[in-house]
């Protein structure tokens, strides 16, 4: 069984949001596998930068859409994105200092963090694209 699974639940009424919650979710099974084999930083490293690109694109999408439907709630939810960005931020520059070894932790935080996003946030913005 997979760490992360999408779930119908996470669905927030736009196919493409949809799918790009989709691609998160994978990246960071695939960060919660190289640290279960032990691929150690370097693997999980390449894997948090690819996330950094990927959340960078997916994020600026969203608050388009978000700013496409007169969403009201956008500036808030532009907060939430830049918290989490500079979170994962964090790391990439701890990875890079070799201070930091990633760890379950890391996945962990990940996960829930996106979890919550997508059930809160995102799910706050689908009522406004139906
Ligand atoms: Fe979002």
């Amino acid at each position: 069984m997979a760490f992360y699974s999408w779930k119908q639940e996470y669905s927030v009424g736009n196919d493409l949001m949809d799918k790009q919650h989709q691609v998160l979710i994978e990246m960071i099974n695939k960060l919660h596998d190289a640290m279960k084999i032990g691929k150690g930083s370097v693997e999980a490293g390449h894997i948090v930068i690819e996330m950094i690109d990927y959340s960078v694109m997916h994020f600026s999408m969203e608050e388009e859409l978000m700013k496409k439907f007169g969403y009201t709630g956008l500036s808030d939810h532009k907060i939430e994105h830049k918290a989490f960005m500079i979170k994962v931020d964090e790391f990439r520059n701890k990875i890079n200092t070799g201070s930091f070894t990633l760890s379950m932790e890391v996945a962990n935080f990940l996960k829930d963090w996106l979890t919550n996003h997508i059930l809160v946030n995102d799910k706050a913005y689908s009522k406004v694209l139906k």
